[in-house]
């Protein structure tokens, strides 16, 4: 009888102690719930424009979609987040970030954790009216280590009525084994003899790039620069901001502003500060592991089958 109060008052101090916002639930039983005027799509339509999607996240067809500004494959109001980073807003932002990360790695080899994708095979997918469900495994030449490395990346889509992305929710699987893969295979390319001076090694190679990048494109005006000189830019990003881990690409990281850099080219007004000591709004420890998995970024029901988005 004893045991059973204990147990009990355990239990009840444990549920009360769960957090609380826990998101409302839908209750899908036959449709009849569901707004019904979600456009329609076949499932051979839904695996097309799935496709054409990421046919043209490969190279080389996303450097003519970077150069696009904003991309015909998404919704003005596009919705989109990575899980490892941050969420996007709007076509350019999305096309800066889906295409030109990548187009600019292309053309600059800057020093990066990431390759370039180069081709893909869709190996899960399901889908309904309007709503994708996929996993796709990329092939990501990661020229700074000379290998190339499967990725696996599972996502959410849902289409428009023209048939464009109006909300994206990617997550990369396995990202930190990924990275840890890449790190090992730069240990002789950077003469280290173990992981963790490969990584601080990494970590000087890439603060050098960002840093050239800063000087290039932000330290020519009072509105863009970060850091006084370059000498200046590595001593921060080497000596005082932390590496980051794989799900850290949001936060205040080496990993962060090495993501950023990429951008900078396209808006300097606009992604200098992603690199700066403040890192903007993107790259700043503004979250905790609640906040992240719970935040309402996309309107409620965005994924689910046969509703129009709502706006509060
Ligand atoms: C269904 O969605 C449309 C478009 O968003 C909206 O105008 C309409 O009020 C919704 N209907 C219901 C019953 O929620
Ligand atoms: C995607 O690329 C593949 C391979 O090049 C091609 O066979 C397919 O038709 C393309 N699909 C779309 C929708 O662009
Ligand atoms: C891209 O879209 C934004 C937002 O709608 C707009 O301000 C900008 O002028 C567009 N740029 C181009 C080149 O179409
Ligand atoms: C762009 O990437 C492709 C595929 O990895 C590679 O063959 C090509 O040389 C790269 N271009 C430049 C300019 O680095
Ligand atoms: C590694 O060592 C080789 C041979 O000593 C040298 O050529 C190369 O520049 C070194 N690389 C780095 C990143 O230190
Ligand atoms: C600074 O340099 C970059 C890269 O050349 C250029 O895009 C930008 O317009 C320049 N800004 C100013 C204020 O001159």
């Amino acid at each position: 009888m004893m045991l059973l109060v204990v147990v009990l008052s355990w239990l009840i101090a444990v549920t009360f102690s769960l957090p609380v916002n826990t998101p409302k639930q839908h209750v899908i039983t036959n449709g009849a719930d569901l707004n019904d005027t979600a456009p329609s799509y076949t499932f051979a339509q839904l695996y097309q424009l799935h496709t054409r999607f990421w046919n043209h996240s490969m190279y080389p067809l996303y450097i003519d979609e970077a150069a696009s500004i904003n991309s015909t494959l998404l919704s003005p109001t596009c919705h989109g987040r990575v899980d490892a980073t941050r969420n996007y807003l709007g076509a350019e932002l999305n096309t800066e970030y889906l295409f030109g990360y990548f187009a600019t790695l292309n053309a600059t080899h800057a020093m990066s954790l990431i390759g370039v994708p180069i081709r893909y095979q869709t190996v899960k997918f399901a889908a309904n009216r309007n709503v994708v469900s996929t996993a796709i495994i990329a092939q990501f030449d990661v020229y700074s280590v000379g290998a190339v490395l499967p990725v696996e990346i599972d996502s959410w889509m849902r289409f428009d009525e023209d048939g464009k992305i109006e909300a994206y929710d990617i997550a990369i699987k396995y990202l930190q084994f990924t990275f840890d893969t890449i790190i090992a295979l730069a240990q002789p390319v950077v003469n280290a003899s173990t992981p963790a001076e490969a990584q601080r090694k990494l970590h000087t190679l890439i603060a050098h790039s960002i840093c050239e990048t800063h000087t290039k494109y932000c330290a020519n005006s009072t509105a863009t620069i970060q850091y006084p000189t370059e000498a200046a830019c590595v001593e921060y990003l080497a000596g005082r901001t932390r590496f980051g881990m794989a799900y850290e690409g949001g936060m205040d990281t080496l990993l962060c502003r090495s993501v950023h850099q990429n951008m900078i080219s396209f808006r300097p007004e606009l992604h200098c500060a992603h690199i700066g000591p403040g890192g903007g709004d993107m790259c700043v420890d503004d979250y905790t592991y609640d906040k992240k998995v719970t935040e309402k970024f996309f309107e409620e029901g965005s994924f689910l089958p046969g509703q129009e988005e709502k706006t509060d």
